[in-house]
């Protein structure tokens, strides 16, 4: 292949999106060899899916009561309005009932 044809302007354009790509392709390796070495989870999993079954009932009611129009919460729902996964753990009871009301 020949490259005289190309201005210095766009060889050195292309030179870095080349250099990108290699940089790209080395990161994803290094990074696929370091997740594949580990012994734990990369990413720490800090939503619990274990519900009791009032927990259940309180899902249902959830995804069935219109909430999920502007809330998320254990994979349901949209990203319009706050995210609600955790929330039992930042707020009391007593705050979140008289929220509701
Ligand atoms: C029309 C959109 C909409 C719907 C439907 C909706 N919410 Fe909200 N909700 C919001 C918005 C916006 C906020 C943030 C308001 C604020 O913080 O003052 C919020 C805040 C909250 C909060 C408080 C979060 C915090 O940290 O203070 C809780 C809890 C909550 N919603 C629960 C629910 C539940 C349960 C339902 C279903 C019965 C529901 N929401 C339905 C829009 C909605």
């Amino acid at each position: 292949m020949k490259f005289n044809n190309l201005r210095t302007g766009e060889k050195i354009l292309f030179g870095i999106f080349a250099l990108m790509l290699v940089f790209a392709g080395i990161s994803f390796v290094m990074m696929e060899i370091y997740r594949s070495r580990l012994n734990h989870p990369m990413y720490e999993i800090t939503t619990q899916f274990d519900f009791t079954p009032e927990g259940k009932v309180g899902s249902e009611l959830f995804r069935t009561k219109g909430c999920t129009d502007c809330h998320r919460a254990v994979r349901n729902g949209t990203n319009h309005g706050v995210v609600l996964d955790g929330i039992g753990s930042r707020r009391t009871l007593d705050y979140l009932i008289s929220f509701l009301r």
